[in-house]
């Protein structure tokens, strides 16, 4: 895709539906593989990242097909029962992909090969490779421990007892997933909670999960090893994360009003809005639900004034893939936003926080960044815009600075909207019939 330019075109207003949760989709393909029986998933996210990981358990052997639109069957083989790949499992962009299938390969007899596109090849997998080793898997990397690699798993796996050095839930669900076909009781402690969804999507296949707070902070969670799961339907709630552009566009374009439906709540995903209520936005969430166990609402958002603030470092993990758009909101804010332990950014689809302020630079936003630190000052939306981004194959860095374009005084242009399919497919249709005015940009 080519590049894109965004430009302020009035009020947003209407109702939309955000894209399949990528984590809970990720996880609810991977569950239904390890399943006995035919398992039917609905709102499945179609993106590239969900796609690769449905591709990379074809090879493996588990018969996946798509019904209708959102709409898949898997005939999953039973823990442990997946079978050699004979070809490289190509992950493409998705680090959730890599390294969850590495979890759940790393105890199972077989032989995988694990590569992915220039960025994920970038990105480090000691973080994985050092527990699975650990539970006996043998992992031979390239230096820096990155894609491509090779992974023969356990013959006779134990189960692991680990804690995680860094608030990561691909890491906290690698080793869950690994956990599955070792015997006994795999244990993870994480001193930072994370996205619970591999807990949540276990029980719901009926796997017996006990999680208990620990005084000091941070979580202990008891996988008892080899269960049998059951196929069970899904459905899978909107993505807080992909909903997050649209709600932070209808904050900061002045009359706006959206209604976005079927929004997952996980208190552990929600960091976004919670730091966007506190900046004085009007965002309320009507419908409380719950849908395959996780907790579901309707997200109201009208334009709102927002005023900097300061979010803890501590919110991070709830709100990890959700700076680069609060980065925009805080550039329309009255005064300073500061957002505090950022580390993780720097390793993500891109160094976001480098690509996030070179973004705001171009568009006229002053900011400042520390190496896990950025602090934004807003201004008014007349001097904003008129920059173009470099998105660095980032697709949540397009689409923050595409809703820059929807309500800064000049336009915004990215130089490619390419990535965007593996998160958001649609999302430039999805805004414009909101109001917005994306389209491809003249070369
Ligand atoms: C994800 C966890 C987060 C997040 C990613 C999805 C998951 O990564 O950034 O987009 O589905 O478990 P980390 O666990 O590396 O923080």
């Amino acid at each position: 895709m080519s590049a894109l330019i965004s430009r302020a075109a009035g009020p947003l207003k209407g109702v939309a539906v955000a894209p399949g949760d990528k984590s809970i989709s990720h996880r609810a393909v991977i569950f239904a593989a390890c399943a006995v029986g035919r398992t039917t998933i609905s709102g499945l996210l179609e993106g590239e990242d969900v796609l690769r990981t449905i591709a990379a358990l074809r090879a493996m052997g588990v018969a996946i097909d798509r019904q209708s639109p959102g709409v898949w069957r898997v005939d999953g083989l039973g823990v442990g029962g997946l079978c050699e790949p004979d070809r490289v499992l190509d992950m493409g962009n998705s680090g959730t992909g890599a390294r969850l299938l590495m979890g759940l390969t790393a105890s199972q007899p077989i032989t995988a090969l694990f590569t992915g596109d220039s960025s994920l090849r970038r990105r480090p997998m000691a973080r994985v490779s050092d527990p699975l080793r650990t539970l006996g898997a043998q992992i031979f990397a390239r230096s820096g421990e990155r894609l491509p690699l090779c992974l023969v798993g356990a013959d006779d796996p134990v189960a692991l007892d680990y804690e995680l050095p860094v608030p990561s839930a691909q890491v906290k669900s690698a080793v869950f997933l690994a956990g599955l076909n070792a015997p006994g009781q795999t244990r993870v402690i994480e001193p930072q909670p994370t996205r619970d969804h591999t807990e949540r999507m276990a029980r719901h296949f009926g796997a017996t999960v006990t999680v208990r707070e620990r005084a000091s902070g941070g979580r202990e969670i008891i996988l008892a090893g080899q269960p049998e799961l059951t196929a069970t339907p899904v459905e899978v709630p909107g993505d807080p994360s992909s909903a997050a552009f649209i709600a932070v566009a209808a904050l900061i374009t002045p009359g706006s009003q959206v209604t976005i439906r079927g929004v997952g709540v996980n208190p552990l995903r929600i960091g976004l809005y919670d730091t966007l209520i506190e900046m004085g936005g009007d965002l309320a969430f009507e419908n409380r639900r719950e849908e395959s166990g996780e907790p579901v609402a309707d997200l109201v958002v009208r334009a709102s004034p927002l005023a900097g603030v300061s979010v803890p470092a501590a919110r991070a993990p709830a709100m990890i893939d959700e700076y680069p758009v609060l980065a925009v909101a805080a550039a329309f804010a009255q005064g300073q936003t500061t957002m505090n332990g950022l580390a993780e950014l720097r390793i993500k689809e891109s160094d976001r926080l480098a690509a996030i302020a070179r973004g705001l630079a171009v568009n006229g936003v002053e900011a400042k960044t520390g190496e896990d630190v950025l602090t934004v000052t807003g201004a008014s939306p007349d001097g904003l815009g008129g920059g173009r981004v470099a998105s660095e194959h980032d697709h949540r860095i397009a689409m923050a600075f595409l809703v820059m374009g929807a309500a800064a005084g000049r336009s915004v242009t990215i130089d490619s909207g390419a990535m965007i399919d593996t998160s958001f497919p649609g999302f430039a249709s999805v805004m414009n019939s909101l109001g917005a005015d994306i389209r491809e940009a003249a070369a």
